[in-house]
């Protein structure tokens, strides 16, 4: 049958999200799948339906398209798509009501705390100590991401997030790495870590700069994996993830892993983390999309 590649999109992702889905097409092409790009953005998705298409391969990144307005149209129209379904979309592009579900669950986080323009930023920066971050609940790839590393931030940084969200989170810092865990069908990826040469893994690191480096496997010792892979499993579960996603966590000094957000809808550009973690065990990138594709069937 016809596939269609949803890509483009209206979000602050856009870009990002073209790169994927270009990935993603290429991938399907070179296996003999009868592909195309659809952009959201410029026709309807009723088209879908008028030109045939019988299955969705769904990578817009971000607003209208990871958040579950996208899949509930796909429902309706009784088109299969790759990913997660509404609610998991819609819950997964919400840092916050993630954290919440993740907190009710006994899941470690980082501290945090809503920020709105009445809060007591003095208080907030005090409760969480410096640096932290700032952050709009519902945006990914970095967007509007702040680090306040001075006192007496909080306000501009706040103030800066909020173009991008009517929700914003403030974040405590965990200091000592950034890693990554994809999740496909039911099982879990070696982890990936990300050493980014900037104050931390922002836009730039992810698509532009040429010096982040990834390890992959992460150097964890497997009692820890263990346990962060059964973590990432609940987490992914209880938002109500299925197909594939992306868990990203960070761990501290002392070796505890703590949950950051989840991805329903992963990049997969040549820079991406799910890529390199299916190269890990085998799976090349034509493989990984084959695999997404059927988790449709
Ligand atoms: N939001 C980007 C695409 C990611 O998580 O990979
Ligand atoms: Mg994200």
């Amino acid at each position: 049958g016809k596939v269609a590649v949803l890509m483009g999109g209206s979000s602050s992702e856009r870009e990002v999200s073209l790169m994927s889905g270009g990935g993603v097409l290429t991938a399907l092409l070179d296996r003999g799948v009868d592909a195309h790009p659809f952009d959201p953005s410029e026709r309807p998705l009723a088209d879908l339906k008028r030109e045939g298409y019988d299955r969705v391969f769904l990578i817009l990144h971000g607003p209208f398209g990871e958040d579950g307005t996208v899949q509930g149209a796909l429902e309706v129209l009784g088109l299969p798509y790759t990913g997660c379904g509404v609610l998991a979309s819609a819950i997964g592009l919400d840092k916050l009501r993630t954290k919440l579900l993740w907190q009710a669950l006994g899941l470690p986080i980082p501290a945090f705390e809503l920020v709105n323009a009445a809060s007591d930023f003095d208080a907030i920066e005090k409760k969480l100590g410096l640096p932290l971050f700032v952050k709009p609940a519902t945006e990914g790839s970095s967007v509007g991401v702040i680090k306040v590393k001075e006192a007496g931030g909080l306000r501009a940084a706040f103030a800066e997030a909020s173009k991008y969200d009517k929700l914003v989170i403030a974040e405590q810092f965990i200091g000592a790495g950034e890693y990554t865990a994809a999740v496909l069908g039911e099982q879990v990826l070696p982890f990936v870590k990300i050493e980014p040469a900037t104050e931390f893994y922002d836009y730039e690191a992810k698509y532009i700069r040429d010096d982040t480096k990834y390890l992959c496997p992460a150097p964890i010792p497997a009692w820890a994996s263990a346990q962060i892979a059964e973590d990432v499993k609940k987490a992914f579960w209880v938002i109500g993830g299925k197909s594939w996603g992306r868990v990203d966590f960070l761990m501290d000094e002392a070796g505890k892993h703590y949950l950051l957000e989840v991805n329903t809808a992963p990049g997969m550009t040549s820079h991406s983390l799910f890529p390199m973690a299916a190269r890990a065990v085998g799976l090349s990138y034509e493989d990984l999309v084959l695999q997404i594709l059927d988790t449709t069937l």
